[in-house]
C-alpha cells in the first residue's frame, strides 16, 4: 500500500466520508488525466507528491491525534502580542505592508535575520541575505539554480520528505547517505564521490539538515561538520546546509554551524517557521554572491517578492523586545513533549523498536522490527485516530518500510502519552500477529532500565533499547 492510498482510499471510518473544507482534494480518475496527459511537461511524470501534506488533509481532523505534522505549536504565541505587532504595521506601515516588496527582501528584515544567525555563532552582510517564502522555498531556488535534469544531489538517508518533492520535480538523480547517531557518514560520503567520480559524475549539491534532523533526530557531530566542509572545499562542491531547527536546543553544547566553517561553499537555509511561526512563510538563503544573485532571478520568477505584510509583521515583533524570549519558552515546552514522549515510548513501544533521542528540534525516529510495514501501520493507526509519518516519505528508493518519524512539537502532553499508547498497541499486535505466524516466540520481558534518556546510545541514531516490555493482556 502507498502513503496516498492510506490517505485516499477512506478505510480510516469516519475520516474518509464527511466532505469538510479540509477534505483533500478528489484524486483525478485514470480517465481523465489522459484527457490532458499530452499537454503535461515530462517532468511532471517524475513529480511526487509530498506525503505530509499529504497525511495534513486528514490528521487536520479533530478527532485524530497527529504526531506526524512538523508543526511547531503557534497557540504558545500570545494572541494579545500579535494584535499589537499587526495594530503597528496597520498603524505606521500599511500602504508599504499592502505593497510589493523587493525580490531580495526589505533591508529591516534583513537586519533581524542576521540578528538570528548571529545567536548561532555566524556574521553575515545583509547584502549576503536573500528574503525567500520560507526555507522551503530556497530548496527549491537551489535546485532551479544548479540543476539539470539527471544532476546528482546527495542526500541523507532518511531525508527531509519535504525536500523530495522538489529534487523530484528538478529532475535530480538523488543519491542518500546513511546516517548514525552523529549525523551523516561523511567516510561514506567520500567513498560514493569517488564512485560518481569514476563514472565521470559530480553532485551538484549536498543537501543536509546538520541540527537535530527532520526526520532522524540526530545531529551531526563537529568532527564530521569540519569533515564536510574539507571535502567541499578540496572537491569544490556545494553543500545545502538547511538549519531550522539549530536554535531548539534542549541539551548539549551548541555547535557551529557549516556556514560559520565555510561560507565559500555552504549555501545556509533558515527560516521563521520553528522560531515564530510558519504562517508568516518567511525564510533566508545566505550564500556566495553569484549563487545569491541566479537564485534572485529564479525568485521573480517565482514569486517576485516575498510578502511585504509578513516582513512587515516580523520587523515589528524584532523591534518590540528581545525576540529569544520566545524562543526560551518554546525551548521549555517542546524539552518536557519530547521526554514525555521518550518516555512513553519506553513504556508502551515493544522491546524490538528503536528510537532516537534528539537533543533539539521537534522528531523522533523510530525503528520497527523490519517484518512490519509502518504504511500498512498508519492505516490501522488512522482508525484509532493517531497519525505518523511512514519512513519510506523519507527515502527516494523505497527503503525505510519499517521506520516512522514522530512528532512531539504539535500536541500537548496527555495528546503524546495517549498517541504513542495507540501506536504502541497497533505495533505490538502486528508483533504479536508475527509470532502467531511464524511460531517466533516475543522477546522476553527486559529487565528494567535506567529512564530511557539517560540510557547509553546504540546502533543508528542515538538509538534507545525499551526500558521493559508491557504484552497486551490475553
Ligand atoms: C528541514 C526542513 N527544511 C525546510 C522546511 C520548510 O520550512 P518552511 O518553508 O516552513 O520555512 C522544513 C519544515 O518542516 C524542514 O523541516
Amino acid at each position: 500500500m502507498t502513503i496516498d492510498e492510506t490517505v485516499e482510499g477512506g478505510r480510516t471510518p469516519g475520516l474518509g466520508a464527511e466532505p469538510s473544507a479540509q477534505a483533500p482534494r478528489r484524486r483525478p480518475r485514470a480517465r481523465d488525466i489522459e484527457r490532458y496527459s499530452g499537454l503535461f511537461a515530462q517532468r511532471t511524470a517524475l513529480m511526487r507528491s509530498s506525503a505530509m501534506r499529504d497525511l495534513m488533509a486528514l490528521t487536520e481532523r479533530e478527532e485524530v491525534i497527529s504526531l506526524a505534522g512538523g508543526l511547531p505549536d503557534t497557540s504558545t504565541f500570545p494572541s494579545d502580542s500579535y494584535a499589537a505587532l499587526m495594530g503597528t504595521v496597520a498603524s505606521d506601515s500599511c500602504a508599504r505592508a499592502l505593497q510589493y516588496g523587493p525580490t531580495e527582501g526589505f533591508q529591516r528584515i534583513k537586519a533581524c535575520i542576521a540578528e538570528v544567525m548571529s545567536a548561532e555563532g555566524m556574521t553575515i552582510d545583509t547584502e549576503e541575505l536573500l528574503v525567500t517564502t520560507g526555507g522551503q522555498q530556497v530548496i527549491d531556488l537551489v535546485c532551479k539554480t544548479l540543476l539539470d535534469p539527471g544532476d546528482v544531489v546527495v542526500a541523507e538517508a532518511p531525508t527531509y520528505p519535504g525536500a523530495i518533492p522538489t529534487f523530484c520535480s528538478y529532475q535530480a538523480d538523488v543519491v542518500q547517505v546513511a546516517m548514525d547517531r552523529d549525523g551523516m557518514r561523511v567516510h561514506e560520503l567520500e567513498v560514493l564521490l569517488d564512485d560518481l567520480e569514476r563514472q565521470g559524475r559530480r553532485p551538484k549539491f549536498v543537501y543536509t539538515v546538520p541540527n537535530f534532523h527532520n526526520p532522524a533526530g540526530v545531529t551531526m557531530s563537529l568532527a564530521r561538520r569540519r569533515e564536510l566542509v574539507r571535502i567541499a572545499g578540496e572537491r569544490q562542491l556545494l553543500v545545502l546546509e538547511d538549519n531550522p531547527y539549530g536554535l531548539l536546543r534542549y541539551e548539549g553544547d551548541a555547535l557551529p554551524t557549516l556556514h560559520s566553517l565555510d561560507d565559500e561553499f555552504v549555501i545556509y537555509a533558515s527560516t521563521f517557521s520553528k522560531i515564530l511561526s510558519p504562517g508568516v512563510r518567511l525564510g533566508w538563503a545566505a550564500a556566495p554572491s553569484p549563487i545569491l544573485q541566479k537564485m534572485q532571478i529564479g525568485k521573480q520568477g517565482s514569486d517576485l517578492c516575498s510578502s511585504s505584510i509578513s516582513q512587515y509583521f516580523v520587523s515589528a515583533y524584532f523591534d518590540a523586545g528581545p525576540w529569544e524570549n520566545y524562543i526560551r519558552s518554546l525551548r521549555e515546552i517542546y524539552r518536557r513533549r519530547r521526554d514525555v514522549m521518550l518516555d512513553a515510548l519506553a513504556e508502551h513501544f515493544p522491546r524490538e523498536a528503536r528510537w532516537t533521542h534528539p537533543q533539539g528540534g521537534l522528531f523522533i525516529w523510530a525503528t520497527m522490527p523490519d517484518y512490519i510495514d509502518t504504511t500498512d501501520l498508519l492505516a490501522r493507526a488512522l482508525q484509532e485516530h493517531v497519525a505518523f509519518v511512514p519512513g519510506r516519505a523519507a527515502y527516494l528508493d523505497g527503503r525505510g518500510g519499517n521506520e516512522m518519524r514522530l512528532n512531539f512539537s504539535g500536541v500537548n502532553e496527555d495528546h503524546i502519552r495517549e498517541g504513542i499508547r495507540r501506536i504502541g498497541e497497533v505495533v505490538r499486535e502486528q508483533v504479536a500477529m508475527y509470532g502467531t505466524l511464524t511460531g517466533a516466540l516475543p522477546a522476553p520481558a527486559a529487565a528494567p532500565a535506567p529512564a530511557a534518556r539517560e540510557q547509553p546510545a546504540t546502533g543508528p541514531g542515538n538509538v534507545l533499547p525499551l526500558r521493559a516490555q508491557r504484552r497486551r493482556a490475553g
